[in-house]
């Protein structure tokens, strides 16, 4: 080779295209030459004499290595997209100063403990955590302890050996050993007993253990996030949960609100899964009745965000002729909720809206607590039949 030889041409290769895989071929059948270039960076070596199909075959493994690689990126750029805090929807401050927490929280390597009602984003925040850290690139392994047994689940955490129990076949790697250098979801935290809760201790403290059976001491570097919808404070003082472990845990606690005390962010989780579930579906909305979009502000969602959204995939999915209007809202939606709180006090609404709001819901409860006879209803409201069916016509309710 003129120039320059094969290693120096490696070197500038990596400095310029380090994408490029890079073999090299020596002539003097040194060994030791090859080994070089590896560990200057070379995904392989041949030896002279020259075989067309050997060079053929190292070829392709490297290109399928680099489709590997590539589609790897490909996913997980998808991924980081989708944790990526613009598909995070809220405005009102309680939201936007969680995401802010979880912003600023992401990027360190701090223990996480989050908790939230069900179905209030508990998941997804966790995943925004560990996609916006350093650890992105990682490996991201969750668990749900709520619903192994408890053998199963140590042998999921800490993996066991074989023989260690009746079925244990072979070795298993466990979820700890999987998040190595990575981040680890125990989702339902809540929910594990104390024996359980003894041997994360351990492993928050130490960064050791062992498998199941086994006698090897295992370390790993993992972060911790942790969730739950129980009320841990209140576990610690009954006695189910462990105060030094919650203590562990909970390094910097994330509480994730209600939609109740958020209800100025339902119009635009609405819009939101309307694109969402119109793109998935190809369906294309282009108008939401402005009524219904009341009444789908107004209802309680118990199951917060999953229910909203389970709702609006089913609205979406029965959905013909690309507009949402009352008729396509459920009845559970239309019956609405029984109860009255301060959050539904909506000044911006106005008091026109408001009152209505309330006139609709008030008479949906009346309606209710007379088996739907309208009579009896319109008697208890101490209004006329005819001034009753008006107001159920104004309503929409059946
Ligand atoms: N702020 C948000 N913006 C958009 N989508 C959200 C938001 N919060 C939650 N979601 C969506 O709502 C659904 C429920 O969220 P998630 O699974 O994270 O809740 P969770 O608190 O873990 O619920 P559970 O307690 O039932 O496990 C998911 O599909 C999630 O993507
Ligand atoms: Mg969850």
């Amino acid at each position: 080779m003129p120039i320059m030889n094969g290693m120096q041409l490696l070197k500038n290769i990596n400095k310029t295209f380090p994408e490029i895989p890079f073999v090299l071929m020596t002539g003097h059948g040194t060994v030791k030459t090859a080994v070089e270039a590896m560990k200057l960076g070379a995904k392989d070596y041949i030896l002279k004499p020259l075989r067309l199909d050997e060079i053929v075959a190292k070829i392709e493994r490297l290109l399928q290595m680099r489709s590997l690689i590539k589609e790897n990126e490909y996913l997980l750029d998808k991924l980081q997209e989708k944790y990526d805090f613009t598909n995070m929807i809220g405005k009102t401050d309680k939201i936007r100063n969680l995401f802010n927490l979880v912003k600023d929280v992401a990027g360190t390597n701090t223990t996480i403990l989050i908790q939230g009602d069900s179905g209030t984003g508990k998941e997804l925040i966790a995943n925004a955590l560990h996609y916006n850290s350093q650890r992105a690139k990682r490996s991201f392994i969750k668990i749900n302890c709520g619903v192994l047994a408890e053998n199963l689940l140590e042998s999921e955490l800490f993996g066991h050996v074989r023989g260690a129990f009746t079925g244990a076949i072979r070795d298993k790697v466990g979820r700890f050993e999987l998040a190595n250098g990575g981040s680890l979801f125990l989702d339902e935290i809540g929910d594990i007993s104390l024996n359980m809760q003894l041997k994360l201790l351990r492993v928050l403290q130490e960064g050791e253990f062992e498998r199941v059976g086994g006698t090897e001491t295992i370390k790993v570097d993992v972060r911790i996030i942790s969730a739950t919808n129980k009320n841990l404070e209140k576990a610690m003082k009954e006695g189910s949960f462990r105060q030094d472990l919650y203590y562990r845990l909970n390094v910097i606690p994330i509480y994730v609100p209600p939609l109740r005390e958020r209800r100025e962010d339902i119009k635009f989780l609405i819009q939101h899964f309307v694109d969402k579930f119109g793109k998935i579906y190809g369906k294309l909305i282009k108008n939401i009745d402005p009524q219904a979009m009341k009444i789908l502000e107004s209802y309680d969602y118990p199951g917060n965000i999953r229910e909203l959204e389970n709702l609006i995939e089913r609205i979406i999915v029965l959905n013909k002729n690309n507009e949402i209007s009352i008729t396509d809202l459920p009845d559970s939606i239309l019956n609405g909720s029984d109860s009255f709180s301060s959050e539904d006090l909506n000044f911006d609404e106005g008091l026109q809206n408001l009152v209505e709001k309330f006139e609709r819901r008030a008479i949906q409860k009346a309606l209710k607590m007379n088996n739907n006879n309208k009579v009896k209803t319109a008697k208890m409201l101490a209004i006329n039949r005819s001034t009753f069916m008006s107001k159920l016509k104004k309503y929409s309710i059946n």
